[in-house]
């Protein structure tokens, strides 16, 4: 093969990342395809960019790149749901290749991109759609294909990151670093997707199919964003020898596997419990390797250009060993798929930091002891914050030992009752990873 040609639907921050990195390192990137990687067609709704067209085609017809016989494999990097699931379904049904960063669109519709891919013998690659730049699929699929995985856990949305990372170094206001986050191209086309974890849901359905070899579900993830962190709440963590990080966590259990993304407590001497800013990070724990920990720019233009390029390099060595055999989509022949249940999330067992506010008189403490001893909830700190003098309330914190998600359900349920307390308990749940 002379060289392999690459059609890009998109021309935002990745695309342009995309033909830079191409172009600046040709000969590393030739080197290792084994020939050379060209863009020779791009199609936009804009000709708006930050790269060198020079020597590409442009449409504004989308579909023109998928129809351009020359074309070989179509990155798709438009995100969005519709017109990429038509954009990449035609380009399978066009015999070419894909590579693509949308998480969302691999999360929901990957079990019918994946058969429909296998029916027609061509490559779909996703690395960039998880975690930016960390090569995280590659090293579950490949890297890691000796060993059972036990379970990993993922700060997987760098815009979430970096506003809690803003919120506990420097007091700011969580609308404030959104904004900055959106201005920094970090954030998602709709920052709700960042905030409520719906972005790091997406990441983790896909991570939990290479890991287990379980079809997608990404309906099933249970997810809480960080929308409803307080700066008291990091605040606390970080005096209870914590950080709060919003991670999405799969684990492997007897009867299916966990599946759930919300903000939680690490302990701050856990590598992890470092990992600021915009970075994500996955940790995960296999039988035989233990626990690795893979670290990165999780978003931004060249970081998710170097995944995109690295399927690109993957596409152009099948090409040209004239294989009829690539690593499966999700790293299990499809046929081996098993039919894991995931876990509700009232059947998991966790520790969990409450956050009470309390009236400020005698026995509320003892109150609330009471209501989580009599369900065998065992405390394992608890820490009261000064009254509050303009209307006389407390702020109790107590972290418990680890108990059933369900019998911390009742608990709150009884505490929110009690004519003592005010409003609703903050419930955010606490992992050692130990
Ligand atoms: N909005 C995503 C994030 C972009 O902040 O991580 C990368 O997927």
């Amino acid at each position: 093969m002379k060289s392999l040609k690459v059609g890009i639907c998109g021309l935002g921050t990745v695309a342009s990342g995309v033909i830079n990195v191409i172009k600046r390192n040709q000969h590393e990137i030739s080197a290792r395809a084994g020939c050379q990687v060209d863009v020779v067609h791009v199609g936009s709704r804009s000709l708006k960019n930050n790269c060198d067209m020079t020597g590409i085609a442009f449409t504004t017809n989308l579909m023109d790149v998928i129809d351009n016989p020359e074309v070989d494999v179509v990155a798709e990097l438009i995100g969005g749901y519709d017109l990429a699931k038509e954009i990449v379904c035609s380009a399978i049904r066009n015999g070419k290749h894909v590579v693509t960063a949308n998480k969302a669109l691999i999360a929901e519709h990957g079990n019918e991109i994946f058969a429909l891919a296998a029916e027609h013998n061509v490559i779909v690659a996703y690395e960039a759609g998880v975690a930016g730049g960390i090569p995280i699929i590659k090293a579950l699929r490949e890297g890691l294909a000796g060993n059972k995985i036990n379970w990993l856990a993922g700060i997987i949305n760098g815009t979430g990151n970096f506003i809690l990372t803003e919120m506990k170094d420097k007091g700011r206001d969580f609308a404030d670093v959104l904004e900055e986050a959106q201005a920094l191209g970090y954030a998602e086309a709709d920052p709700t997707f960042d905030v409520e974890g719906i972005d790091a849901a997406h990441k983790l359905a896909i991570l939990a199919s290479v890991a287990f070899g379980v079809p997608l579900q990404f309906e099933k993830t249970f997810t809480e964003g960080i929308s409803k962190i307080s700066t008291l709440d990091v605040n606390n963590a970080e005096e209870l020898g914590y950080r709060i990080k919003h991670l999405g966590i799969a684990r492997r259990q007897k009867n299916g596997f966990e599946l759930r993304v919300h903000p939680t407590l690490i302990p701050e001497h856990q590598l992890i419990a470092k990992v600021d800013g915009v970075m994500n990070s996955v940790l995960v724990d296999g039988d035989a390797v233990g626990q690795t920990l893979y670290y990165g720019a999780g978003a931004g233009s060249e970081a998710t250009a170097s995944a995109v390029i690295a399927d690109l390099v993957d596409v152009a060595r099948v090409v040209n060993s004239k294989s009829e055999e690539f690593v499966p989509y999700l790293g299990f022949s499809a046929e081996k798929l098993q039919a894991l249940p995931v876990i509700p999330i009232e059947e998991i067992i966790s520790a969990y930091y409450l956050r009470v506010t309390a009236e400020d008189h005698p026995g509320v403490l003892a109150e609330v002891a009471s209501i989580l001893s009599d369900l065998g909830i065992n405390i394992e700190s608890v820490m009261q914050k000064e009254s509050e003098q303009e209307n006389n309330t407390i702020p109790l914190v107590l972290l418990t030992h680890e108990v059933q998600e369900k019998q911390i359900n009742l608990a709150i349920e009884k505490i929110e009752a009690l004519g003592t307390t005010i409003g609703n308990v903050v419930r955010i749940r606490v992992e050692h990873f130990n």
